[in-house]
């Protein structure tokens, strides 16, 4: 654990620059007439160039929703999503690769196709480059998220759950996208694995200066790799901020979340060797109708 402990690698954020990701007064609505049900309710947040920003909340609160509404694979009933300038639902699927890449949730490789099939899909959907040219960037990026060659032709069955994080990995990173959207990363990895897996992140996104928004439950790969957190709950982002900060911050999700056993345990071993000096106050998004802790 201590490894995934190490502070997030530094990358120049860029605070007075135009975000990478706006998000303003989000409402996602799901369902009809008396079966409607609201997920977000007024929802703001934004995301600086350079960042590595990890969204959390409770189950259910609709953090693969927004995830998917910033991918503008889902359109919310209100609101604007911005994405390097421009309204997230108008990226076509082709354009959205080359702009913004995804892990998704649970893996969500093609199982008809081999490793080098998935990693080229979007390029090769694209059309615009020779065969062979095709094959060359796809096994580049295989290699960058360490795999190998002789991986390029085994089917995702015969795969471990790393190695088919990596290959959904090098299938996001295809078009070199400069925004990275990661939906649990770790999760269902083994201990080893989550670590490597942790490690690998943090260096493409130095190597490659990516932004990157994570959702985790996964207290360990949040303290390893964030630059700041962003808790959703009671159907907006309640507060931002440092993870150091934020984990004190009053609301009982934030409390359960990073003071239950899971979270002393994550957090015990940077209490000797704290986090680099990061502002002062988590910045508090505050309902307008609520007093402010
Ligand atoms: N297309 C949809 N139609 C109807 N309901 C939806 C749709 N997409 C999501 N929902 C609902 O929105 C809510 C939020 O879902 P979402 O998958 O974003 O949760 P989550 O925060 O990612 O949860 P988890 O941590 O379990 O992955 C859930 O109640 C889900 O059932
Ligand atoms: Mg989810």
């Amino acid at each position: 654990m201590g490894e995934r402990i190490a502070k997030p690698e530094h990358i120049a954020v860029a605070p007075d620059a135009p975000p990478v990701v706006d998000v303003r007064g989000l409402w996602s609505i799901f369902g009809k007439g008396t079966e409607a049900f609201t997920v977000h309710q007024d929802l703001n947040f934004t995301v600086q160039r350079g960042e590595m920003l990890s969204l959390v909340g409770g189950s259910g609160t609709g953090k693969t929703v927004l995830l998917r509404q910033i991918l503008g694979l889902a359109r919310p009933a209100r609101g604007t999503v911005t994405v390097l300038g421009r309204p997230a639902s108008e990226m076509g699927r082709e354009g959205a690769a080359s702009r913004v890449g995804m892990l998704f949730q649970h893996g969500a490789l093609f199982s008809a196709f081999n490793v080098l099939d998935n990693v080229a899909f979007a390029l090769r959907e694209q059309g615009t480059l020779p065969h062979d040219l095709v094959r060359d960037a796809a096994l580049v990026k295989l290699q960058m998220v360490g795999l190998k060659p002789e991986h390029a032709t085994r089917m995702p069955a015969d795969l471990s759950g790393g190695m088919v994080k990596r290959v959904a990995l090098a299938r996001a990173l295809i078009m070199d996208p400069p925004l990275l959207l990661l939906d649990e990363p770790t999760a269902g990895l083994d201990p080893s694995s989550a670590d490597e897996f942790c490690e690998l992140l943090r260096e493409l996104r130095a190597a490659l200066g990516l932004t990157v928004v994570m959702v985790t439950h996964d207290l360990d790969t949040l303290f390893a790799l964030s630059t700041r957190v962003a808790v959703l709950a009671d159907k907006k982002v309640i507060v931002t901020g440092p993870p150091h900060e934020v984990a004190h911050f009053k609301h009982p999700f934030i409390e359960h979340f990073f003071m239950g056993e899971r979270g002393q345990r994550a957090m015990a071993p940077v209490k000797t060797a704290p986090a680099p000096a990061p502002p002062a106050v988590p910045e508090a998004v505050p309902p307008p109708d609520k007093e402010q802790p």
